[in-house]
């Protein structure tokens, strides 16, 4: 298994351009169920998860042209399987993002039931309750999810919990369902809205994006169209801080600064200055001193949980003692032992970590375990003394496009070190 080999010490400048959001092309690849005509998607992300979901749609006959700037043409008129195997799920829960869809254009489908993973049990009992609710007859048996409805009809649907990919996938359901729907306590990310967006572009009539409620009225059927995936705000809040811990001044281009709100907050908060154009960001830590800040995570427009791993590295490394609380999912702090093996001081006291700030980070050797904790250990290396191996990459290959190619021209010293070959 390949891993990263980074040398601390280097303050990042220059200028970065940031890819399209996982998030969004995750669910609007998944979209291109509900119509029977091309969809052209731009701006797709290269990441592991995205072959992956693009690999699984393979799968169940759709036909898909990727070119190499990563522009997607997907038709899912041939369309022969409904199926979602547990070997692709197990790698990426947001496979579930086919069930809405499946059902609300075919009325059958088979989903693996995606597993926990390493922050969290991760149920999809809302995504369920919610299909039940739209008449779906759904059964689990044998990891799977066995779900048909002759057609979906509209519903009103409230979410005990604010789910992204619960709300995208009734979202994506509804569209084509007979009558009215109305999703109370839906989830407000920018990248619910970026699949509402596409799905209006489609054809369907959804009010409200954004907001805790959203209606839609169910249409007979929708529209191919083409669109262009919103910047990844997650990708650029690890940047900053990669930017801010180095005490470095640097520019991320095609970005977008008004999602970023509670994300920017945070780093003027601790000492960052932050100029913004309409899409790019630039962040000066340069002859800084960074303040640790506490931190809450919360649904969107909350601080997002996204964003944890990374304030926790920032904060090892700022002046002050502070507090995160995850408050999203139940145990998003394995970074935690990853970087205390660097000479952090932090303490986990229920779902906060206390951080004692100010400490220089050694380099060490290290193993990443999921997506935002890999990405924290590499903040960390790059703002330690010495050098520091990351292990099992390829979870951080999941969420961030060729990472280290991005870090080395802000002037990072990191390298990819191919894993060794089994024998
Ligand atoms: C989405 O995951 C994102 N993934 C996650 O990003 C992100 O961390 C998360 O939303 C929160 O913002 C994608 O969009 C592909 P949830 P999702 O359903 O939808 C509970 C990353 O790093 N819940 O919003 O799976 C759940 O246990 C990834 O890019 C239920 O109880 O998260 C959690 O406590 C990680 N029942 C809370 O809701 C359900 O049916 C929020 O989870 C669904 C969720």
């Amino acid at each position: 298994m390949d891993k990263l080999l980074i040398e601390g010490g280097v303050a990042l400048h220059g200028e970065v351009t940031i890819s399209g959001a996982k998030n969004s092309a995750l669910p609007i690849l998944a979209s291109s169920l509900l119509s029977d005509e091309t969809m052209e998607i731009a701006n797709v992300p290269h990441l592991h998860d995205v072959t992956t979901t693009i690999e699984l749609l393979g799968r169940m006959g759709l036909s898909i042209v990727v070119d190499e700037k990563m522009n997607v043409e997907i038709n899912s008129s041939g369309i022969s399987s409904f199926f979602a195997p547990y070997e692709l799920v197990k790698t990426m829960r947001s496979s579930i993002l086919v069930l809405g869809p499946l059902l609300a254009r075919y009325g059958v489908a088979e989903v693996s039931l995606p597993g926990g993973c390493a922050i969290g049990a991760r149920p999809v009992n809302l995504h369920l309750q919610g299909l039940k609710a739209m008449g779906a007859e759904i059964k689990v048996e044998g990891g799977y999810i066995k779900a048909k409805a002759k057609r979906l009809r509209g519903a009103e649907i409230n979410l005990d919990v604010v789910t992204v990919t619960g709300t995208e996938n009734l979202l994506m359901a509804a569209t084509l369902a007979d009558g009215q729907t109305k999703i109370h306590n839906a989830a407000r990310e920018p990248e619910v809205v970026d699949l509402a967006n596409c799905l209006i572009k489609m054809g369907a009539i959804i009010e409200g994006a954004g907001t805790d409620t959203i209606t839609i009225e169910g249409v007979s059927d929708l529209k191919g169209t083409s669109y262009q995936i919103l910047p990844d705000r997650i990708e650029t809040g690890t940047f900053l801080a990669a930017i801010a811990m180095t005490r470095g001044k640097a520019k991320l281009k095609k970005t977008n600064p008004d999602i970023l709100d509670a994300i920017l907050s945070k780093f003027k908060e601790a000492g960052c200055r932050i100029a913004t154009g309409s899409d790019w960001v630039e962040l000066d830590m340069s002859n800084g001193d960074l303040n640790a800040v506490n931190i809450r995570t919360a649904p969107y427009p909350g601080f997002p949980t996204d964003m944890q791993a990374q304030f926790t590295a920032l904060n090892c490394v700022s002046n002050g003692t502070s507090f995160v609380t995850e408050s999203v999912f139940e145990n998003r702090f394995m970074h935690i032992l990853e970087l205390q093996r660097m000479g952090a001081i932090l303490k986990l006291e229920g779902n906060t970590v206390i951080i004692e700030g100010k400490n220089r980070l050694t380099g060490a050797p290290l193993m990443a375990t999921d997506l935002r904790a890999s990405a924290s250990l590499v903040l960390a290396a790059l703002a330690a003394d010495g050098t520091t191996e990351v292990e099992r990459i390829y979870h951080i290959d999941r969420g961030y496009e060729t990472i280290e190619e991005k870090l080395s021209k802000l002037g990072a010293r990191i390298r990819r070190m191919p894993g060794r070959i089994k024998s």
